[in-house]
């Protein structure tokens, strides 16, 4: 038997390991156990902020988005502080652009009012945007929203979990969570077992493999392309260059400090069905050359997929369990990267304190088994 820590996280996504950094620097001992860190949502994501251009009503789910976001630019100082290294954060602003201008309304009217946003006729969109479809009539502007590389923001919380002597185990497949009344006792793994006076479920789209919990995955599928090139007849030209994430129907484009953008996403039912398909990858460019024809000349540079973590109502799981030593952060579907520093804050909260953040109460499991 590993015993190791006051808690143990199981999933080293950017959940886990958000929520692990966040307790050492409360002077928690923590150890996270990680299957594949590759694996995770966390790699395969967009990584835009994007509480509006999401369209998430007001409710508890948008203030827990916007409170995310606003404490974003602290967190990732401090990230890039501890380790040197940076996360691509940038808040760029998102563009929804519209073909229907009946859109204009719809978005408008279900919109917070205390959130910033701009709607922009299609003169103004045109002129704001050269080389978007002549087809958009318009367009919201969230000048709050905004990006984080992903991949690289993982890289910062892996290192700057290694510096602050948190223990990451990687390659441990748990599975199973061995009960005693209502106690985790250990856990087992595939190399053996691991015991912790706390647990904490981070598994992401994973987590019914260890619970009966209402997460299940949702594919999505991705591509970037390279913005700039050696050859120039490739290259955006710089009244093309890109500047903010356009976001529209089904389609996004994220462009990314270092030339990258990447054009993402479908949604699929498929289980963890893995590889991209011919489908997937045509949904991907039709709409995303619909949106934006100068994309039609760049060089393909990768396609990818990942499995978001779905739940019933697209709403995270956060709080309390059946077990009085289990922990859930999980099922944060398209946005986890967003809600990453808040989840650790309110757990970490939950964990050390025992304080319950009001807004938690919306995000409790028992909303799926209480009739
Ligand atoms: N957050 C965007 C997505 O899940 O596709």
């Amino acid at each position: 038997m590993n015993k190791v820590s006051d808690v143990l996280i199981i999933g080293g996504g950017i959940i886990g390991l958000s929520l692990a950094i966040e307790l050492k620097l409360r002077r928690v001992k923590v150890t996270v156990l990680s299957r594949n860190f590759q694996e995770a949502a966390t790699h395969a994501a967009a990584g835009m902020l994007a509480p509006q251009a999401e369209k998430i009503p007001p409710s508890p789910m948008l203030d827990l988005c916007l409170q995310s976001r606003a404490i974003y630019p602290d967190w990732i100082r401090k990230l890039e502080e501890i380790t040197g290294l940076e996360t691509g954060y940038w808040p760029c602003g998102i563009l929804a652009p519209v073909y229907d201008a009946g859109e204009q309304e719809s978005r408008g009217a279900g919109e917070n009012l205390i959130a910033n946003q701009v709607w922009l006729n299609q003169l103004e969109i045109q002129q704001h945007l050269p080389g978007i479809s002549s087809e958009v009539v318009g367009g919201w502007w969230y000048p709050d929203d905004g990006q984080v590389d992903n991949r690289a923001l993982a890289h910062v919380l892996l290192m700057a979990a290694q510096q602050l002597g948190i223990e990451i185990v990687e390659g441990v497949a748990v599975t199973e969570f061995v009960r005693e009344n209502q106690q985790i006792k250990y856990v087992k793994s595939l190399v053996g077992d691991w015991q912790a006076e706390r647990y904490v479920l981070a598994t992401g789209a994973w987590s019914q493999e260890l619970l009966p919990i209402a997460v299940y995955p949702k594919k999505g599928q991705m591509l970037s392309v390279r913005s700039r090139s050696v050859h120039l007849a490739e290259s955006l030209s710089s009244t093309q260059e890109l500047n903010h994430v356009l976001f529209g129907d089904e389609t996004y484009i994220v462009p990314r400090k270092d030339g990258r953008i990447v054009i993402g996403a479908t949604s699929e039912n498929v289980g963890f069905t893995p590889d991209n398909t011919a489908a997937g990858i045509q949904q991907l460019l039709s709409g995303a050359t619909r949106l934006y024809p100068p994309l039609k000349n760049l060089p393909i540079l990768e396609f990818w997929w990942g499995f978001r973590p779905a739940t019933p109502d697209e709403l995270p799981i956060l709080g309390t369990s059946a077990y009085e030593n289990l922990t859930l952060a999980t099922g944060h579907y398209r946005n986890g990267i967003l809600l990453a520093p808040i989840t650790a804050l309110l757990i970490a909260d939950l964990l050390e304190k025992q304080i319950a953040n009001s807004l938690l109460s919306h995000f409790h499991y028992t909303r799926f088994t209480e009739k």
